[in-house]
């Protein structure tokens, strides 16, 4: 039985490639055309290591010269002596282009559909036919679009998991002049075409061994969609707490789906948070980490997955820091969005 791999780098592209049953992960990859760095290929000179980021694997041999026990608990491993027993994903902390690796592929995509979600918000949706590749990405990766008309990319997270469909759901940002804000405005319709660049980016799920607390800050919920629809396919046996926060009630959007997450991941908790709201609002007002709950940040060894703007992602960071949690281990994306 095959297994679909996922190798991403420091550079943050992301290559996926078939590995056959019991084949060691270097042949694999060299058979795919990614060229890994090596040097022994006995598991003695660590040339060849990269981290597990999920799924189940083995190593035939690991000289404690190349990885340390501390190493191999935190998953590191040599492609050279790894056999897969899953699908999973390896992270190497070098550039892809070391393995004279290709980029990200390049696709044209069909809109099927696009509607304002929210005051501030649009829901695109693409699909890439069922004749052609299939687009691989990890859960929190993002695409580059080629916004019609325009010479102008922008780039959108993923807010839905990989289907054999093929279909492709994209949070945007409506902003009151920006390029990609008037195309959905005035000029989207269904049937148009879209150029797009993917799969890019290092901000994906891990291997799920802890709590998970994922934080979204605006239209970074959609990076953070795709990995609870990943987790709701799946299953996911942590308990999983969801906080969203946006300026305004009225820039709330997605409801009914992270409403739906309750009944289909066990242990799932959902806390929205607005930082200017009316006086009419009755939730939680401030910003998200003045409404953390600490006590499960402080026992459960959590996992952390931010995405939002990068004012955001600094607070928390500066807010774990102060709470002296080192113990959660933070993964983030800084969406950094465009004015125009
Ligand atoms: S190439 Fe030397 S450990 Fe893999």
């Amino acid at each position: 039985m095959n297994h679909k791999v996922a190798f991403s780098f420091a550079d943050g592209k992301t290559l996926f490639f078939p590995v056959q049953a019991n084949e060691i992960l270097l042949d694999a990859a060299l058979r795919n055309g990614i060229n890994i760095p090596l040097d022994c290929r006995e598991g003695v000179c660590g040339t060849c290591q990269g981290r597990c980021e999920s799924g189940d694997y083995s190593q035939d041999y690991v000289d404690e010269e190349a990885l340390s026990s501390q190493d191999l608990q935190q998953r590191k491993m040599l492609t050279c002596q790894t056999r897969v027993q899953s699908d999973a994903a390896f992270y190497f902390d070098f550039a892809s282009s070391l393995c004279n690796a290709a980029g990200p592929d390049q696709f044209t995509a069909t809109v099927t559909d696009v509607k304002q979600v929210s005051a501030s918000t649009a829901i695109l949706h693409l699909n890439l036919g069922k004749v052609g590749p299939s687009l691989d990405y990890l859960p929190g990766q993002y695409a580059r679009l080629l916004i019609p008309g325009t010479g102008n990319k922008r780039s959108y997270s993923f807010a839905n998991r990989p289907s054999v469909s093929n279909e492709l759901q994209f949070l945007i940002r409506l902003l009151p002049d920006g390029v990609m804000s008037n195309y959905i405005r005035e000029r989207c319709r269904v049937g148009d075409e879209i150029a797009l660049e993917a799969p890019l980016g290092a901000f994906y799920l891990r291997h799920i061994a802890r709590p998970l607390v994922l934080v979204a800050g605006g239209t970074g919920l959609s990076a953070l969609l795709g990995m609870l629809d990943e987790l709701a396919e799946r299953g996911c046996e942590q308990p999983v707490h969801l906080y969203y926060g946006v300026r305004d009630a009225a820039d709330l959007c997605e409801q009914a789906r992270i409403n739906a997450y309750e009944q289909r991941i066990p242990g799932f908790r959902y806390t929205e948070v607005v930082s200017d709201p009316s006086p009419h609002w009755t939730g939680k007002r401030g910003y998200i980490a003045e409404h953390f709950d600490v006590a499960e940040l402080r026992d459960g060894q959590v996992d952390m997955y931010v995405c939002g703007p990068p004012p955001m992602v600094e607070s928390i960071k500066t807010w774990l820091q102060a709470q002296a949690l080192d113990s959660v281990h933070l993964y983030y994306e800084k969406f950094t969005e465009s004015n125009a």
